[in-house]
């Protein structure tokens, strides 16, 4: 196995004199938990990282640079100022809005699709067009261009269960799960009438209501050729039993036991592959992180959506099993030449991340808590504390900022090890007002029980 240094503490603080093993220099942009575990991961790869604008977490092993993930003009700025010879882009927001092409037109090097085919995660209905055309499966859709259609439309159908959306970015919140047709009626209005949907909301899709166990997974491209990564489960709900409403994603583990490798290679075949050739196909080649929400249905894997990046906090539990280099593979993509990267090499074991929320996510929280304890957690074996919305304070200690805080993160042989360490982690970290849900990776312990009761032992039956 390779050995790997050990982590530096949250107060240790990147210097400008510190010894570095390569020349790479890389600029992370966002701020979150995915941000803070690419950057770790590259540090370990050897690279020099900056991170735009980073966090307290971030600002322990790189050097986080005061410029927001959006502001696309001055991270060109910031790249070509400080020799900068890939930036990767974690949020969906800046890609949305054309960073990627902004840094080609000025000859840099980046990983991260164009604003065009970052539509596959901004625009539902563009996801759905090219789903269409890469005959991939998907639920059942109809689009509708005022809410007066679509309330006609649901007025006229049968009373079932079904799913409203929003056309456009709306951070997650765009998107109803609706038992009955009240449900959805009034899921319409709230898009019509709510101003946080102002942008999003120009179209409407309603669409059949998928039943199964959801999964996530994500494919390195460079457009050509694909790297399917191993699949992962989100927990969208906010509390245990998959209760209460929908977030960002409350934990995540890897890998999960409901796509086997048969499985994993029929969504390569039937969504991941056909999906980059409509793309390239249409024109929009697609570079970058395709990640793909799946429902397994009876009748198959089904994509809920498309994403244009690496999940959160999906990227934590997939970056701490990653033992070879995602600089190479992330380089791979950014010269267009995939194929003549290595395949990566995954930790045997498994991993499991929590979030650490603050109080009142996901709606509103209060922010500025001093966070204690993460020196402790991060001293545990196998156990990493991504932070996914913290800030350093001028005495130094490390404060909440935001909603979901830290992922805690582990890795074990086995899953229920790596989810004994990541909790064991997270009870010895506090701030006032801070909760997650306690059973991250509950569901695949379920599954491979059901799964080890249908096949009978051995023995069992012959004989008599
Ligand atoms: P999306 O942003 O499209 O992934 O939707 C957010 C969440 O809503 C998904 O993670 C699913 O849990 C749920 N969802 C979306 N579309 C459907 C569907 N057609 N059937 C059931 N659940 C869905
Ligand atoms: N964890 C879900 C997402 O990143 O969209």
């Amino acid at each position: 196995m390779q050995v790997v240094p050990s982590a530096p503490t949250a107060q240790s603080r990147w210097k400008e004199s510190e010894p570095l093993a390569s020349s790479r220099r890389v600029l992370v942009v966002g701020g979150g938990g995915r941000e803070h575990a690419l950057a770790w991961k590259l540090r370990r790869d050897g690279a020099e990282v900056l991170v735009a604008p980073g966090n307290a977490g971030t600002a322990a092993i790189a050097e986080n640079i005061p410029v927001a993930a959006t502001d696309i003009a001055a991270l060109v700025g910031v790249a070509r100022d400080r020799g900068v010879d890939l930036t990767v882009v974690g949020p969906e927001a800046p890609l949305v809005a054309g960073i990627v092409d902004a840094f080609a037109a000025a000859g840099l090097r980046v990983f991260g699709p164009t604003a065009r085919a970052a539509q596959l995660e901004g625009s539902k209905l563009f996801c759905k067009q090219m789903l269409h055309r890469g005959d991939v499966p998907t639920a059942m859709f109809q689009e509708f261009r005022s809410v007066a259609a679509a309330r006609e439309f649901l007025a006229a159908r049968e009373d079932m269960p079904i799913v409203v959306k929003a056309d456009g970015l709306a951070a997650g919140k765009g998107v109803f799960v609706c038992d009955d047709r009240a449900a959805a009626l009034a899921a319409v209005e709230a898009l019509g009438s709510d101003p946080q949907f102002a942008g999003a909301a120009k179209g409407i899709l309603i669409e059949e209501r998928l039943d199964g166990a959801e999964v996530s997974v994500m494919a390195i491209t460079d457009g050509r050729t694909i790297v399917t990564l191993p699949p992962l489960q989100d927990h969208k709900a906010a509390y245990d039993g998959d209760q209460g409403p929908n977030t960002g994603g409350m934990g995540a583990y890897c890998p999960t036991p409901f796509v086997d490798a048969d499985l994993l290679a029929d969504i390569e075949a039937r969504i991941l592959v056909p999906t980059v050739h409509a793309m390239r196909r249409a024109k929009v080649p697609f570079q970058g992180v395709l990640y793909a929400g799946l429902m397994l249905t009876a009748q198959g894997p089904k994509v809920l959506e498309f994403n244009a990046r690496f999940g959160d906090p999906e990227c934590e539990a997939l970056m701490v099993l990653l033992e070879s280099s995602l600089l190479d593979l992330l380089d791979g993509v950014a010269d267009r030449r995939l194929e003549t990267v290595e395949q990566p090499v995954w930790r045997p074991g498994a991993s499991v991340t929590v979030v650490m929320a603050s109080e009142g996510y996901p709606g509103a929280v209060e922010k500025g808590r001093t966070i204690r304890g993460l020196d402790a957690a991060a001293a545990l074996p196998g156990v990493e504390v991504f932070h996914a919305a913290t800030k350093l304070a001028v005495d130094g200690s490390v404060q909440s900022d935001g909603g979901r805080t830290l992922a805690v993160t582990a890795v074990g042989d086995s899953l229920a090890r790596a989810k004994l360490l990541a909790y064991s982690g997270v009870r010895e970290i506090r701030w006032p007002g801070a909760w997650c849900r306690k059973d991250i990776s509950d569901k695949a312990t379920a599954f491979e029980l059901a799964a080890a009761r249908a096949v009978p032992a051995a023995g069992d039956g012959a004989g008599a």
